[in-house]
């Protein structure tokens, strides 16, 4: 079976061709500090006519690529129909289309640079198409994915959840007391540009600034072959080691939407509730032992983190049944395509 990361990047592109709710649209009035840096928005039809404020996803390309590259290639628009979300891309039209991460303009906070840019348009949105400020999350590979090491660090009040594909660490830590934002990050064994390296000095950055220490390892976790490591209860901080993966970690939006808390089952792994309960009873039929039914008694009264720890658990104890959970997941992702 193909990693489930490729099947829903499959699926998004497939959803991409049946059509959206609405498109992607340049927006020339917000102020940007970087004359490379454009902005452009996904507002679902529905995420603009509502009373109650949305949720923003900003989602940043990598270098060589573009926002619309990124809006067509990634999920973020098709899954912003569904649970009604406005997806920010800005855009670099840098002759290498990647961002400024090292200068001091970008560096500092409300520098001037690329990343004030970005922020920018953060509340740009919130003023203009009624973003949610308290929820803003922010994502971005390769060179985007620094730029989101970057605001996350600069911009602790501006994020409250982040995700970083073949990134690398910005050591740029705005001094400050709230808050900061969840960090998820993504990296390949065998990325041949940017070294695998990254990804441990990122989690020892943000394990630093977050406060959080490495707990333990789970395998095929989010997806068939990769493995994910926690940090403290893991609602801060998580890496996600993907064996066998070059510099293009495929974008796992289902994922990053229950990371960010944006898809209802918070923290979960992007499974509707009806599926985890089916997973409870596989469980039962397979009769685990006493201490992990304790555990899904005690998950019951729990919040919806614990579907992850149920789940996470279940997926240790019971790695045979792990094609069948991804069979799950597979079908959640025909449901989301037959919806469309
Ligand atoms: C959102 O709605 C406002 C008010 O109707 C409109 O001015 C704006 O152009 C819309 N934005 C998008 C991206 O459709
Ligand atoms: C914004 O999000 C916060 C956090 O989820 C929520 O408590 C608040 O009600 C939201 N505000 C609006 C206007 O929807
Ligand atoms: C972004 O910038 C690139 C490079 O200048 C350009 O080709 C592209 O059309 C721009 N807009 C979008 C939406 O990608
Ligand atoms: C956790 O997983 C990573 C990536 O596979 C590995 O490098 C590390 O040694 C593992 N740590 C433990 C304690 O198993």
């Amino acid at each position: 079976m193909r990693p489930l990361s490729a099947l829903v990047a499959a699926f998004a592109l497939t959803r991409f061709a049946h059509g959206l709710s609405s498109s992607l649209t340049p927006v020339d009035a917000f102020v940007s500090t970087s004359p490379e840096v454009a902005m452009w928005v996904y507002v679902p039809e529905t995420g603009n006519s509502t009373d109650s404020s949305q949720a923003i996803v900003v989602a940043i390309h990598s270098c060589e690529r573009t926002a619309d590259y990124y809006y067509e290639n990634t999920g973020y628009a098709s899954l912003a129909d569904q649970y009604g979300y406005i997806v920010i891309y800005p855009n670099a039209s840098t002759p290498s289309g990647c961002w400024d991460t090292t200068t001091s303009k970008s560096t500092t906070r409300n520098g001037g640079g690329d990343s004030q840019a970005i922020v920018n348009m953060v509340a740009y949105a919130v003023k203009n198409f009624n973003g949610n400020a308290s929820r803003v999350a922010v994502t971005g590979s390769s060179s985007g994915g620094i730029m989101v090491n970057l605001l996350a660090g600069l911009y602790p009040d501006v994020f409250q959840a982040a995700s970083v594909f073949s990134g690398e660490y910005a050591d740029d830590i705005y001094d400050y007391s709230g808050s900061r934002p969840k960090m998820m990050i993504y990296h390949g064994t065998i990325d041949a540009t940017y070294p695998y390296s990254n990804l441990g000095e990122e989690l020892d950055g943000w394990s630093s600034v977050l406060d959080v220490t490495f707990s333990n390892n789970i395998t095929d976790s989010p997806s068939p072959g990769y493995t994910k490591m926690v940090y403290g209860d893991g609602l801060k901080l998580v890496g996600v080691s993907a064996a066998g993966v070059g510099h293009t970690v495929p974008v796992d939006a289902v994922t990053d939407l229950s990371w960010f808390c944006i898809a209802p089952e918070c923290d979960g792994d992007g499974l509707p509730f009806e599926q985890l309960e089916q997973l409870d009873e596989l469980n039962q039929f397979n009769k685990l032992g006493g201490s992990f039914e304790l555990q899904h008694r005690l998950d019951k009264l729990g919040g919806s983190f614990e579907l992850q720890r149920r789940l996470d658990k279940f997926q240790s104890l019971q790695s045979v049944e792990w094609d069948r959970y991804n069979y799950l997941r597979f079908l959640h992702g025909r449901e989301q395509e037959d919806s469309q």
